[in-house]
């Protein structure tokens, strides 16, 4: 096991009717804040009320940003930079996903900063200095309400890009499963597949005597096997609604990490698919990583008859262990299907015109190299992506 540091301290507020406590909680740090959210779901659901509620009884003062779209924008980033430092605002709440949350962490990174706030995304400089951000969870799926990351994407050239610092880690999420029973299917779905895939990411290492998290890794992946069918079926089922909404925060947390190195190839790959493309980064996912873990199991048989073996209950095969890794592999497929993802990019509607360009920009900085369970350079990307392709 490597060493490590374990310091993922944002107050998680879990349960039925906790969005009242939004009031209480964001007093602690600020009585004026900027209140981000999305599209306006938060309003057709009637969360905005309860929120808009919660804060006046708390005396908490707020000036309204709503327009993180998915992918969310720089743009927008920046407006939101502009109104915290014209009104002395100092602490941000985000209302809704990993789109309104990743928004609000880049508009605390920007508001103290006399550069522009792309510099951390393009990795040109590291954050010192953020306003606290204080969350409201709509979707489990990116994990943001309790990660280190917040991913933007820039409009001048559709570069999707990601920081990773711990100062932007949420102060506090609050996180009512009842809130999440108005989810599209398709949203339900794609939050599965992020969440698969975080734990994949961590899950898919090298690294030997990591049986704890391991273990970890494997039950976060059944309880989303097991869960998002029951939601998809029954969405105003509070307890499997619960189990899915815990375990996108544990693992995108960092809990799974420890002690071990991930690889977030796929994730790097996905983000130029939804960086061009805008489609849904869980669904993104459901076409790379089954493609990633094609063209990679061959360097560590093991592991991969592992992970098909605990987490699918594949029988090993122990006169071909290749053949239990690719059944492994297909049951992900196979579930991916199941709730209504695509899992190649003809499904999710990408042409193959555009896969040298988006291999590329996938590679074309730092090492020019991505991913740690196998280094993948520029020709890597594109091979994968051609296997995606159909
Ligand atoms: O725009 P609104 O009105 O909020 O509607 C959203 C949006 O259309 C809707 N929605 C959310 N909660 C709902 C709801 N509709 C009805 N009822 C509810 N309760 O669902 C759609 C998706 O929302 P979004 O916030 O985009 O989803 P998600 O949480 O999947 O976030 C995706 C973004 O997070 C990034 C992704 O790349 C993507 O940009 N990620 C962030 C990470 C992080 N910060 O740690 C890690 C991830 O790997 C990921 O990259
Ligand atoms: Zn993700």
């Amino acid at each position: 096991m490597e060493n490590f540091v374990f310091h993922s301290p944002t107050k998680i507020i879990f349960g039925k009717d906790t969005e009242y406590q939004v009031g209480s909680e964001t007093r602690n740090y600020s009585k004026k804040i900027l209140f981000h959210y999305g599209g306006g779901s938060i309003k057709r659901i009637g969360l905005y009320d309860k929120v808009v509620r919660s804060l006046n009884e708390a005396g908490v003062e707020f000036i309204e940003l709503p327009g993180a779209q998915p992918n969310p924008r720089l743009s927008l980033v920046k407006e939101g930079i502009d109104i915290c430092r014209k009104n002395n605002i100092d602490f941000i709440l985000a209302v809704g996903g990993g789109s309104a949350i990743d928004s609000a962490k880049a508009i605390a990174v920007g508001v103290p900063y006399e550069g522009d706030v792309w510099d951390f995304y393009s990795g040109k400089v590291i954050p010192e200095k953020a306003l606290p951000v204080g969350v409201v969870l709509t979707i489990p799926a990116a994990g943001s309400e309790a990660s280190k990351s917040s991913v933007i994407t820039n409009e001048d050239g559709w570069y999707k890009r990601g920081l990773n610092v711990d100062i932007i880690r949420p102060r506090f999420a609050i996180m009512n499963p009842e809130i999440t029973y108005t989810l599209p299917p398709y949203q339900t779905a794609c939050g599965a597949a992020d969440i698969m895939a975080h734990v994949m990411e961590r899950y898919f290492t090298h690294q030997k005597d990591v049986d704890f998290t391991d273990r970890l890794c494997e039950a976060t992946l059944r309880t989303i096997i097991k869960n998002v069918p029951i939601a998809l079926k029954e969405p105003e089922n509070y307890e499997a609604r619960a189990e899915i909404m815990w375990a996108s925060t544990i693992a995108h947390n960092d809990l799974l990490s420890t002690g071990r190195i991930g690889d977030w190839a796929s994730h790097a790959i996905e983000h130029e698919l939804s960086g061009i493309y805008d489609v849904a980064h869980g669904a993104g996912l459901a076409v790379v990583f089954p493609a990633w873990m094609k063209y990679v199991y061959k360097h560590n048989i093991d592991r991969f008859v592992q992970f098909a073996a605990r987490v699918w209950d594949v029988e090993i095969d122990f006169a071909c262990p290749e053949r239990t890794a690719l059944e492994g592999i297909n049951r992900l497929s196979q579930f991916f299907v199941s709730i209504g993802l695509p899992v190649t990019l003809e499904g999710l509607e990408i042409p193959e015109d555009r896969l040298e360009e988006m291999a590329d920009k996938c590679t074309n900085y730092g090492s020019k190299q991505i991913g740690s369970f196998v280094k993948l350079g520029r020709e890597d990307v594109l091979n994968i992506l051609k296997l995606a392709a159909k």
